[in-house]
């Protein structure tokens, strides 16, 4: 009979491909020694992973990353994609093939190497690997070295060399961060009783503005890459109730600032029956669920790029509520204290300098609400209060990020929504549709867009947009 305890199946879960035996009890002599076979083979190991094979010897499938040599050591540095682990290699404790074939290697040749995983305090991940073979999948030519160097080198040399950049450990942590913002963006909509619906991205209509609209030919007739799913989700709230969606938008208008983006990715929520306040509550749970979530899956990432765990931990509901004429006040205040070069101008939207400084006063998310409704978009509900002002809000990250959520409360009158579209001269028959929507069973209904690159930005502690998306589109970059 098959020993069960003999098979190594508690390893083989990290090898791809590779079946946990099924344990069934009539194994033949031919089963047994296809498992003892097995037994022998080196496991494929991934960096992220290698403490659990302390003590042994592993198989890591990557690229050397850096090289270090002095006399008759050498100490490859290896990247597989979930982390980097230093190799040591002695002339002596290894064939003189594996040595030849380490030494001078040149950096982000591709190398699948095997060697026995050893605990040390000093090394970043905490362990390093003693080298007893390597395999050299491809050798980058002297001739035609990596052009990455692990000097400095600009950001446009970097954005221009983009499909490469992403090789770098910072830019890797990066892309893992944004997947689990953007991961935990989704599993909090999933979790709590939204369905996804993904609104199209070829429309008719503007939602967010004229100006903004990137044209496309669509058949001879104009159509326009969207801006926000928003219009087509409202829709799809009053069938379903708490919806979302997640996807790609786009902004035309020609802005060169650190937080522009021509082509982003969007997450909108959208909930029938549900007031500012309410949406209020869900942006302040729902950005709290993404920072904790970071902070819980993350945290090597976040050491990787150096961002103080601190201040993400901070992040904590509830969120201050700041009305637009208390920001106001603020930004004038901080005008005659000489913090803010021009003087607010009341009634405005808020520059980016202003958002700067606002969000740079608090230590987590602040809601700015209640704009003037003449500075906000047509579909926004105004105050009963007085209908100056938008039952809208835009989340200001801290640390001077700005605006990473817009949202608002939607117009539910039909009179109202239609004398809108009127006064921003939108054209009416690609709104008959959305019109509907008042007409037939209209309820107040709310929902908000987050920026999953501002967000990003805000997360990692980043400059700009542009490292916080695999290949970011912006005025000037098409390319790569
Ligand atoms: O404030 P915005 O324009 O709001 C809307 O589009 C609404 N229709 C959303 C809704 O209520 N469902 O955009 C929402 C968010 C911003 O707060 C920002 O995070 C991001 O989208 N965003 C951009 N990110 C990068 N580059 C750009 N050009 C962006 N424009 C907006
Ligand atoms: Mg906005």
């Amino acid at each position: 009979m098959a020993d069960e305890t003999n098979t190594s199946v508690g390893r083989s879960a990290d090898v791809p491909g590779a079946e946990a035996s099924t344990g069934q009890a009539q194994a033949t002599a031919a089963q047994e020694s296809v498992t003892s076979a097995e037994k022998k083979e080196v496991p494929v190991a991934t960096i992220a992973t290698l403490g659990r094979y302390e003590g042994q010897t592993v198989k890591l499938r990557g690229w050397l990353y850096n090289l270090r040599e002095s006399g008759k050591l050498v100490f490859p540095i290896f990247r597989d994609g979930t982390g980097t682990v230093q190799g040591v290699a002695h002339v002596k404790s290894v064939a003189p093939e594996v040595f030849e074939a380490l030494k001078g290697l040149t950096q982000e040749s591709s190398v699948i190497v095997t060697g026995k995983v050893r605990a040390d305090k000093r090394a970043p991940g905490g362990y390093e690997l003693d080298v007893e073979g390597v395999e050299v999948v491809q050798r980058v030519p002297e001739t035609d070295p990596y052009p990455i160097t692990l000097k400095e080198h600009g950001v446009d040399f970097l954005m221009e060399h983009r499909h490469l950049w992403v090789r770098t450990p910072r830019q890797s942590a990066i892309l893992r961060i944004r997947a689990e913002i953007m991961r935990a963006a989704a599993e909090y909509f999933d979790t709590n009783g939204f369905i996804r619906t993904d609104p199209p991205i070829l429309t008719p209509a503007a939602c967010e503005g004229t100006s903004t609209l990137f044209p496309v030919d669509y058949f001879g007739e104009p159509a326009f890459l969207t801006q926000s799913g928003q219009l087509y989700i409202e829709s799809t709230a009053l069938a379903l109730g708490k919806v979302y969606s997640f996807g790609p938008t786009f902004r035309a208008e020609k802005s060169k600032t650190r937080r522009h983006l021509t082509e982003f990715w969007m997450i909108e929520p959208e909930v029938a029956y549900c007031d500012l306040d309410g949406l209020m509550e869900l942006a302040e749970q729902f950005l709290s669920h993404i920072v904790k979530s970071v902070l819980k899956n993350r945290g090597p990432e976040l050491e990787v790029i150096g961002r103080d765990r601190a201040k993400l931990e901070a992040i904590l509901p509830p969120f201050p509520r700041l009305r637009y004429d208390a920001a106001v006040e603020m930004l004038n205040a901080a005008h005659k204290a000489g913090h803010l070069e021009q003087p607010f101008v009341y009634g405005n939207d808020f520059g980016s300098p202003d958002e700067t400084w606002l969000s740079s006063q608090f230590d987590r998310p602040v809601m700015v609400n209640r704009y003037p409704a003449d500075v906000k978009a047509f579909y926004m509900e105004p105050d009963p209060k007085d209908a100056k002002f938008a039952l809208c809000v835009d989340v200001l990250a801290p640390e001077g990020y700005g605006e990473i959520i817009g949202g608002s409360q939607r117009v539910s009158s039909y009179e109202l929504l239609s004398q809108r579209i009127e006064d921003h001269k939108l054209p009416r028959e690609a709104f008959e549709w959305y019109l509907d929507l008042r007409r037939y069973g209209s309820v107040p209904h709310s929902g908000f867009g987050m920026g999953i690159e501002r967000a990003v930005a805000w997360i990692c502690g980043l400059d700009h947009v542009r490292e916080t998306i695999p290949f970011a589109r912006t005025l000037h970059r098409m390319y790569p």
